[in-house]
């Protein structure tokens, strides 16, 4: 096939088959319906397809020369493979009133033409709640090939329209219709096939330029591609989007300097184009950037939607050079399209409107300043919105009657053609599916290989920033000193027993405490995690295992780092591995718990003091300031529930749990009571007097407590102490479990 078109191409130019390009369109229309009939086969459009890729390998993008695309019937001919279409797009949001006025009240009945004005009453308004529409009444095209670019000033709607085209309004707020080649996208479709540059850039600051890009190739390029080929793509994106001096910089945040502004936006696109995606959104890809950067970044674009991609972008002041790169523009006044068409049309249509654009002024802020002026005056663009509308309305009828709509592809058809072109690299097929859902997987890679390189990222980047862990490390260290020194060798006098209690109570919520850290940590990714999980580059519950599998290795070393420095330098008594195995386990739970906090809650310092408050309940019904048997009934529940009863009872039972080991000998009975400062001669005697009186032997050294005795005394006596330790294990597992879900159901990403 490539053959064929290699010799095609010598004899005639590919311009001849692309109307696209051309400047005498009813020639063109000959030719191509000539060609290939009145709808041509899947294998004609992939034939032309593969002209067209010709044409474009070249770097030197054709000069455009198009008249208005909607606007000439050749262009209808032209089966595009992709055709989006979005029609009476409106999107209003309820603001509560403040006052209620009675105006508002009578002016309830719709504007005579349908359409509603930014100064006309808006239907659905009621006495307690004004709506708001941010988008009334939008219709327009984009064609794949086509850069279509949405101009407005600030607050006119620009991401609103963006965001309810990629599907980031809730289906219910949003009215109309958007449909890809005559088809309703559903939610999942649109996942796999489109991408989303959002406005501001969501990077890891501490991988370089390359690895982020690496790390996109990996997530959204199937398996089946060797690593190797992966390598060539990023290259390949790297030098087409400028990025090769900054290729090895890390990308840097407000701490650590790293790639210019410009260069981070680019990357920002980089990951989102990485795997070909046939719909790209991107809002405002070149604020910010020098006139250079700008027009660079939207000559990659250009390259994209040439290569068979839609591109749809928001754009504040293109610059001349800019505009010449653009197909399509509609511009947004409050919400509502006040022209719609080619960027070379512009001046034609201001001519028409009483407006001409006076020669060497830049149209398009010509058109901004216009539409600013009309927004000041008591009119409004009321007028400007009708003649735009009948502007359309002109253009349609011109259309109607020289081309039918049937020779469009079927969205499968366009998909699967789109995929053998090369679009879409995520191990898509193009074999004979039933429906273009099952042509395309959900995800490029099986689960098993997200976690992998899930694992890699998390590695990577915590490798890049040692003195986050350090700082954990040292909090550990430091509180075990100190309680190691305080605490230093205690004896088994009812004194120690009583310090014994103290420091496990302190030392058990201590491994709880110094896991609070772990709060910013998902709270800083959590942006970007639903960036990549809103287009499906991996899958919510990979996110969740390699999370919790790379949190492992450092919990280990915590635990045994704290549990080295206490265990023998406090001379405690349980073994030194169960005692181990405990702190890890209280280190597993508590960090569990605080990530599981970190996915609900919106603000670190929200985190912080939910942390810190929901702790000091967990110690305050331990079971250490106030034992079971006398907590008051009502609260019991709260102690089954305190996170910090069960590792504290674990060490307790190992403690004590050795029933010959005795606590309390003879005199030692009067400690802790106000008969403790009696002389010991005079303590001897109290005890033969006692013996006497109870009629038992004791002596000086007879056993009066022991270890168990002890425990009862605790009311630490229903669970034995590997009971203790599994439930704090499932603990753990039962918060990473409600981690997960929150995930599921919090990162919806989507406005209402
Ligand atoms: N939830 C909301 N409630 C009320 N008004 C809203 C809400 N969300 C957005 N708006 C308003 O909708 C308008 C359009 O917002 P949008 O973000 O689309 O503007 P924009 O054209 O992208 O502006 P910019 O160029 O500054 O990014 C703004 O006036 C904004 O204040
Ligand atoms: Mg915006």
């Amino acid at each position: 096939m490539s053959n064929r078109v290699v010799a095609e191409n010598n004899t005639s130019p590919a311009r001849d088959t692309l109307p696209f390009f051309s400047t005498n369109s009813m020639e063109l229309t000959h030719i191509t319906r000539s060609a290939s009939g009145v709808s041509p086969t899947l294998g004609q459009l992939l034939k032309r397809v593969g002209d067209v890729r010709k044409e474009q390998t070249g770097d030197e993008t054709p000069v455009h020369q198009i008249l208005d695309v909607s606007d000439t019937s050749s262009v209808e001919t032209r089966s595009l493979p992709f055709v989006l279409s979005f029609n009476n797009l409106t999107y209003s949001v309820k603001a509560r009133r403040k006052s209620i006025t009675l105006p508002a009240v009578f002016r309830r009945q719709p504007h005579p033409l349908g359409a509603v004005t930014a100064t006309d009453p808006v239907p659905g308004e009621n006495l307690f709640s004004k709506t708001k529409t941010l988008l009334n009444d939008i219709s327009g095209e984009a064609r794949d090939g086509e850069i279509m670019a949405v101009l407005g000033a600030s607050g006119s709607g620009k991401s609103t329209l963006i965001d309810a085209l990629a599907n980031r309004i809730a289906k219910e707020s949003l009215k109309g219709t958007i449909k890809l080649n005559g088809e309703v996208l559903e939610s999942r479709m649109l996942k796999v096939i489109s991408a989303y540059v959002m406005q501001d850039d969501l990077l890891f600051p501490m991988l370089t330029v390359e690895e982020t890009l690496m790390f996109a190739a990996e997530f959204r390029l199937p398996r089946t591609l060797s690593k190797s080929k992966k390598k060539i793509r990023v290259q390949a994106l790297i030098d087409q989007l400028g990025l090769r001096n900054a290729a090895k910089t890390v990308i840097g945040d407000e701490g650590h300097r790293g790639v210019s502004g410009g260069e981070r936006r680019r990357v920002s696109i980089g990951i989102d184009i990485i795997h070909d995606p046939i719909l790209l959104f991107l809002d405002e890809p070149t604020s910010g950037l020098d006139s250079t950067s700008a027009y660079m970044v939207v000559k990659v674009l250009q390259r994209i939607a040439q290569s068979g991609s839609i591109v749809i972008m928001s754009i504040h002041q293109p610059s001349y050079r800019i505009l010449g790169l653009l197909d399509r523009m509609i511009f947004l006044s409050r919400g509502q399209t006040v022209y719609s068409g080619s960027p070379m049309n512009l001046p034609h249509f201001f001519d028409e409107f009483g407006h001409p654009i006076p020669e060497n002024e830049n149209r398009t802020e010509f058109a901004l300043d216009l539409i600013r002026e009309l927004e000041g005056s008591p009119g409004g663009t009321k007028s400007l919105v009708e003649f735009n509308k009948t502007w359309q309305n002109m253009k349609q009828s011109r259309n109607t009657n020289a081309h039918s709509d049937s020779q469009g592809l079927s969205l499968k058809e366009a998909i699967s053609a789109s995929i053998s072109r090369g679009k879409l690299v995520s191990g898509a097929t193009n074999n004979d599916a039933s429906s273009p859902t099952s042509m395309v997987p959900n995800f490029a890679n099986p689960a098993w290989k997200e976690m992998v390189v899930l694992s890699q990222r998390s590695v990577t980047n915590s490798r890049r920033m040692p003195e986050l862990f350090g700082i954990r490390a040292g909090a550990v260290i430091v509180t075990g000193f100190i309680l190691a020194t305080i605490f230093w060798q205690l004896d088994s006098s009812p004194k120690g027993v009583q310090e014994r209690l103290g420091f496990f109570a302190f030392a058990m919520s201590t491994t709880f405490y110094t896991c609070a850290d772990a709060l910013p940590v998902f709270l800083q990714e959590r942006y970007i995690f639903m960036r990549e999980t809103a287009h499906n580059a991996y899958r919510r519950s990979s996110y969740v295992l390699s999370h919790t599998l790379t949190s492992l290795p450092a919990l280990v070393f915590l635990s045994f780092a704290f549990s080295a420095i206490t265990f023998w330098a406090v001379g405690l008594d349980g073994g030194f591995f169960f005692y181990f195995l405990m702190m890890f386990a209280s280190f597993w739970a508590g960090n569990s718990f605080v990530t599981f906090l970190s996915g609900v809650v919106p603000h670190v310092m929200l985190g912080y003091t939910i942390v810190v408050a929901i702790l000091a309940y967990f110690l305050l019904f331990s079971g250490f300031f106030i034992t079971r048997d006398r907590i008051p009934p009502y609260w019991i529940w709260f102690h089954y529930l305190s996170l910090v009863k069960y590792p504290y009872e674990a060490v307790l039972q190992s403690e004590f749990g050795n029933p010959v080991k005795c606590f309390v000998r003879g005199v030692q009975i009067f400690d802790n009571t106000p008969l403790a400062a009696v002389p010991t001669a005079m303590k001897v005697r109290l005890l033969e007097t006692l013996s006497r009186t109870l009629n038992m032997r004791i002596t000086t050294s007879t056993c009066l407590t022991t270890g168990v005795d002890i425990l009862d005394k605790e009311a630490v006596n229903q669970l034995s102490k590997w009971s203790c330790l599994w439930i704090t294990v499932a603990w753990g597992f039962f918060f990473r479990f409600l981690f997960y879900f929150s995930l599921l159901l919090g990162s919806k990403n989507k406005r209402r």
